[in-house]
Order: C-alpha cells, then structure tokens, then sequence
C-alpha cells in the first residue's frame, strides 16, 4: 500500500526520527560532494495553486540533486482548476501514471486530500489552509540540529506566539509528538481551534508533552528554548484588513527583543517565512544570532529530500550492489533499514 505525507499527525515518533537522521546524513553527503542517486530516473509532478519559494525550490532541487526530475504544474498549465476543469480525481489517476509522486500545495485541505485518495502513487502535502507538514518536518530538524547544551528534543519548549496559522498547528502536532513542551502565546479568537488541540492533547498523553494556550507573556515565555511565529494576516488571503490585524496583535504579539528576553537566555528564533519585518518580528530579532530562521529555510531541502526517499523507497527495489555506489556506508546501512522495516 503506498504511504502519503498529507498530515503533520500522521507518521509516528520514530518514523519522524528516521525521517530526521536520514535528512541530516543526504546533507552530510552532499555538502561533502558525493550526491547519492537515490531517486534515478523518477519524476516528481508538483501541483502549484497559490505561489511559494521555499517550497517549489526545494522540491524541484531535491530531485535534481537525488538524480530524478521535477515537473511544475501551475494553474492554467494543466487542465485542473480550469474553468472546464478535469476532476481532481481523475487528474490523480493520470497523473499516477505519468509520474513516480505528487506534491500539491493548494488552498483547501480537501483538494490535496481528494488528490490522495485516486492516486497510486505517493502525495506530498505542500501547504493546505489545514497544515504544512513538510515545514514542520523541516523545523523539527532544524531543532534536532540547534539543542540547548545537554538536552534532547523532549527537554525542550516550544512557544508559538500569534496567529493560529496551520504552521502553528502543525508545529504543536509535530512539538507534541515528539515530546517537546508547546505553547501558542496568541489573543483569544486566534488560537488553536478545539478540534485540533483535542489531537494534540491525544499526542500529549502518550509523549509526555504539556501544553498551553495563553494571552500571557511572561507565563508563556518563561523557560522557552525556542521561539517561533509566522505573519498574521494568512499568507494569500485574509479576512481581516491589515489595520484591523494590527490592532489586534500589535504590538503585544510582535517577537522583538523585550519579548525575546522573556524566554531561557539560550533561546532561539524560528520564523516559517516569508516575514513582513516589523509587524510579527523586529529585524534586531530575526537577524540576531539566535535566529535561525535560515538554518530552517536551508532544512526545507533537508527534510524533503529525506521525504522523498522514504515514500519512494518500496517502489525503487534498490539492490545491495547499487547501494555500493553510494559513498558513505551510513546512507547505505539506513535505506537497507528502511527497506527491512518497510510497512508498505
Ligand atoms: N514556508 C514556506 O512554505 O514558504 P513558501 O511559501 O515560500 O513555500
């Protein structure tokens, strides 16, 4: 049965390690020059409904640089969503039968949700109006890579602080998972709706987590190793105009340094982007040594190579002689793993 990548929620803690060490490793690889050709001869088909940079670039480099190639389907280029538009069901099946994966970012869940259900081959979620997965397996990389001395990622708090966008909800499904302490410091009327807190607090009870949803600063920075936030009005559309927005969350929900100085003194900035500088963050916050909002930019690639490798590697039937090829024996020793444990 092929595996999908629709839900922060839905994978495992340990497939969300795998996931994390096999990035690190292809990134250790490639930085040291050798590129493993782990997905030769593959075709990515990349459905585009609203516009993005980090996202489509690090899908279509992925595949280059893993050996395969990347095909940007924009609205207007494909028959989907024309005014005449072929449906999504049937434009999975074929597409299915064109190309190895799919990754969609797109307006509403459901669409990338239908998309999986015809489709045979593996659908990556690039971004729904529910949640951004691929993100977050990026953040929690990027985490993983930047602990405070002597902690591991269960050690740690995470606070969110604004708007409940689905980076939120998703980093609180993705801190909860894994153990982490979550926090989203955001007014009433922005934060997390009861549905989605419900399945984290599911997460919570078996991980350990806390959680806390609070219009407090200091109760809500108090102790955090990592402070993240992203834009406030929706990164494409907004019901509120920009004025109304900025009442409600400036300047009390804006990460600048007096907020900052709340949170443990080794804490570290995260920011999705992109960011409108001066609303949600100062620039003395995100250009400061303790942001690493780019380290997270650079893990989109990390993460979603790693992605990639994992939903493709059932339907690659690697043998041990082209696992030879690859320079590195710990990349080799991981696929075999994989394929040993395959659920698939
Ligand atoms: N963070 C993020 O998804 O960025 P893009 O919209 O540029 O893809």
């Amino acid at each position: 049965m092929k595996r999908d990548y629709i839900d922060t929620n839905e994978y495992t803690k340990e497939e969300i390690q795998y996931i994390i060490k096999l990035g690190i490793q292809i990134k250790k690889d490639i930085k040291d020059g050798n590129y493993p050709d782990l997905l030769s001869h593959r075709t990515l088909g990349m459905i585009f409904e609203e516009s993005s940079t980090r996202t489509r670039v690090s899908f279509e480099t992925a595949m280059t640089q893993l050996g395969g190639h990347a095909q940007y389907l924009a609205p207007g280029q494909i028959h989907l969503g024309s005014a005449e538009s072929e449906s999504l069901g049937d434009t999975a099946i074929v597409l299915s039968r064109l190309t190895d994966i799919l990754m969609a970012r797109v307006a509403k869940h459901s669409t990338v949700e239908k998309l999986a259900q015809t489709s045979t081959v593996p659908v990556l979620n690039g971004m729904s109006d529910y949640n951004h997965p691929t993100q977050e397996m990026g953040d929690i990389t990027t985490m993983a890579e930047h602990l405070p001395s002597g902690k591991r990622l269960s050690d740690c708090k995470v606070v969110f602080v604004g708007d409940a966008t689905q980076v939120c909800v998703s980093m609180m499904f993705m801190a909860t998972k894994m153990g982490m302490d979550f926090v989203q410091f955001g007014p009433k009327g922005y934060q997390v709706p009861e549905a989605q807190l419900a399945i984290a607090k599911k997460n919570a009870e078996k991980s350990g987590s806390k959680i806390l949803i609070t219009e407090d600063a200091d109760e809500a920075m108090k102790g955090a190793d990592f402070v993240y936030t992203d834009v406030w009005y929706g990164l494409y559309e907004s019901p509120l105009s920009y004025d109304e927005r900025m009442k409600i969350f400036f300047p009390k929900y804006q990460v600048n340094d007096e907020l900052m100085a709340k949170a443990a003194p080794h804490a570290m900035f995260m920011h999705c982007l992109p960011a409108n500088r001066g609303e949600e963050v100062t620039d003395s916050v995100i250009d400061s040594p303790a942001s690493i909002a780019w380290d997270q930019a650079e893990n989109r690639l990390t993460s979603i190579r790693a992605l990639l490798v994992y939903l493709m590697i059932p339907s690659m039937n690697y043998t041990e002689a082209q696992l030879d090829g690859f320079n590195d024996p710990t990349l080799k020793q991981m696929i075999l793993d994989r394929v040993d444990n395959s659920t698939f």
